[in-house]
């Protein structure tokens, strides 16, 4: 299966599906954001990127051009990872559960921004991080798959943060493999991992 990655930052839950990618294969790395430092550690190793700034260009435009560098590409999943803005419905229906994201809380709960600092304020024991569906609903689609993370005493959203973190880049490419995975692949993990019969 072919992947797109989109960001808008640090990168370091692409850098994570990059490296640990098993039964799909990244095809583009896409930024809002030229100046992203995950942009810029794709290109260092050659990987395909795409990186284009709304800035005067209007919603609809942009998410044209993304829609076209990804089906030139040849992407038929797209991973977000930090990217920062919102799709609009319409981008969204034409990819319809083919568009996933991590987001740092349990979903539902912590639903958009600041996720770490509520789940202190709310005197949270655990919290996690979560990979699910795109919708039209922010942080709203099916549940995939999550990792729990133990909220320390003295934790700060910070700290709490890194812990997280962590498990996003365990859960993440986890997860996307097994949203990737076609039936036939699935019989043949099946069969490799049985006992060879004498
Ligand atoms: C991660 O915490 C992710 O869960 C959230 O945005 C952050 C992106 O970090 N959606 P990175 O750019 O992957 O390092």
């Amino acid at each position: 299966t072919r992947v797109g990655i989109l960001l808008s930052g640090r990168g370091s839950n692409m850098r994570a599906l990059v490296e640990q990618a098993r039964g799909y294969e990244v095809a583009l790395i896409a930024s809002d954001k030229p100046e992203a430092a995950g942009i810029a550690w794709a290109r260092e190793r050659g990987l395909p990127t795409f990186a284009l700034s709304p800035k005067g260009i209007g919603k609809a435009a942009f998410e044209a051009e993304i829609d076209r560098a990804l089906r030139e590409a040849g992407v038929e999943v797209i991973a977000l990872a930090g990217y920062m803005r919102l799709l609009s419905d319409d981008f969204v229906a034409r990819w319809r559960g083919r568009i996933v994201n991590i987001h740092p809380s349990l979903l539902p709960r912590y639903k958009g921004l600041d996720t770490h600092a509520r789940a202190i304020a709310a005197g949270d024991a655990v919290a996690g991080c979560s990979v699910h569906l795109v919708t039209e609903e922010l942080d709203g689609g099916a549940v995939l798959g999550q990792a729990q993370v133990p909220v320390l005493p003295d934790d700060t959203p910070e700290t709490l943060a890194e812990r997280v973190l962590a498990e996003e880049h365990r859960l993440y490419p986890r997860v996307l493999s097994e949203f990737t995975m076609t039936p036939l692949d699935r019989l043949r993990t099946l069969a490799a991992a049985l006992p060879e019969v004498e």
